[in-house]
């Protein structure tokens, strides 16, 4: 799977967003070390709290289905600007892939290359509870 094609897929997840209050479709893409690939989409609610994103969607999928190595997750909206993941996503990701690789796009179709720990740096993660007060 190439960078380009997990990239397609998070845009072609973009028609499945549930998004009647902001208006602002996502899409993920989420890539295992097998190559299996797990997508997703924003999910909104009238509460709003309740709103799942679309990295969230894929990565609950992919838990569920008995997969918890990730290697790359494409991330697409159609805004100007790229679609950063928002900061909750960031740590529910770091739980499960702190090595994870982060495509970014914007509406236009480009893309950028980063990684979770240049986004979440000095991220806290399950072994940050080794040395906690219960130790
Ligand atoms: N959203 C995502 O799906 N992922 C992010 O990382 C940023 C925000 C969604 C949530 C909401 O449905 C909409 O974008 C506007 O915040």
């Amino acid at each position: 799977m190439t960078d380009q094609a997990l990239v397609d897929l998070a845009f072609s997840m973009l028609e499945r967003s549930y998004v009647p209050y902001s208006r602002f479709p996502v899409g993920a893409a989420l890539l295992c070390p097998d190559g299996t690939v797990f997508t997703g989409c924003n999910i909104e609610n009238a509460a709003y709290g309740p709103t799942i994103c679309a990295e969230r969607t894929a990565l609950a999928k992919a838990v569920s289905e008995g997969h918890r190595a990730f290697s790359t997750i494409a991330i697409a909206g159609k805004s100007t600007d790229y679609c950063w993941p928002c900061g909750v996503c960031r740590q529910v990701l770091y739980e499960f892939a702190p090595e994870l690789t982060v495509l970014v796009a914007r509406g236009d179709g480009d893309y950028v290359k980063l990684s979770l720990k240049e986004l979440l740096p000095h991220g806290f993660g399950p072994s940050s509870l080794d040395t906690g007060a219960n130790s």
